[in-house]
């Protein structure tokens, strides 16, 4: 199975002290990759950040050349994803992971995943395709079997987009356990309510990048934390 990657999302971390943050969880706290969740009012009742805030925080995280450390993991929770490519590309974005219920429903310009998924390469970027709660895993299969470009990523939300902090979904495990005996090499991610009390249902399904907010930055010692995630995704 691909190996572990524990992805804490900076929307729980004080954004008074944003490119701090971001440095130290990588630097000195042991995470693997940042996520940074993007809200436009649209997709989800939520604002965040856009564009110009990540190109400062970019200046402050290095990458590794090998998708291992200080990947920037852009999560697009936006109504027109195909619209701020460039812009994410242009501040150091690495991987755009846009909602495949967004992109079916785009209409300026009208971009469907599979297009999508070309244009991310295209900027030397890589994709990942999210879907919501509701959404069946089953949607995915033609881009991931299909002829086309596939997806570098698949990302399982367990909350319902728009918020930190709420509670982790079970349910939504079936949809990483199919996609798991499917793929044995796809990089799955699970994001929402995940924490010490979930890891182990989320591992167990076989999910191998977990992004976890408020159990990583709202912790005393976020290393133990991201140490503990980690050594239960690899067991
Ligand atoms: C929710 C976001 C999540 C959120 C996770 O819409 O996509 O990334 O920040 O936060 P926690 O781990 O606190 O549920
Ligand atoms: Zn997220």
């Amino acid at each position: 199975a691909p190996k572990p990657i524990i992805a804490p999302s900076i929307l729980a971390s004080d954004f008074g002290s944003l490119a701090h943050e971001c440095s130290r969880i990588i630097k000195s706290e042991g995470a693997d990759w940042l996520h940074i969740d993007i809200m436009d009012g649209h997709f989800v009742p939520n604002i965040t950040i856009g564009a110009p805030v990540v190109t400062c925080i970019r200046r402050s995280v290095d990458r590794s050349e090998d998708w291992t450390k200080g990947v920037f993991d852009c999560h697009m929770m936006v109504a027109e994803p195909q619209k701020w490519l460039q812009d994410f590309k242009d501040a150091g974005c690495d991987l755009y992971c846009f909602h495949h219920e967004a992109a079916e429903t785009s209409k300026d310009p009208k971009t469907p995943s599979t297009e999508l998924i070309k244009n991310i390469h295209a900027l030397g970027l890589k994709a990942g395709v999210a879907i919501k709660p509701g959404t069946e895993v089953d949607v995915l299969y033609p881009l991931l079997d299909g002829s086309g470009e596939k997806p570098d990523m698949v990302l399982v939300m367990t909350v319902e987009p728009g918020f930190g902090g709420q509670k982790f979904r079970p349910e939504c495990m079936a949809k990483v356990e199919a996609l798991r005996k499917r793929y044995p090499e796809l990089d799955i991610e699970v994001d929402g309510g995940l924490g010490l009390g979930t890891i182990d249902q989320a591992a167990e399904a076989g999910a191998n990048v977990i992004v976890a907010g408020t159990a990583v930055f709202g912790a005393q010692s976020p290393k133990e934390v991201i140490e503990k995630l980690r050594e239960t995704v690899e067991r």
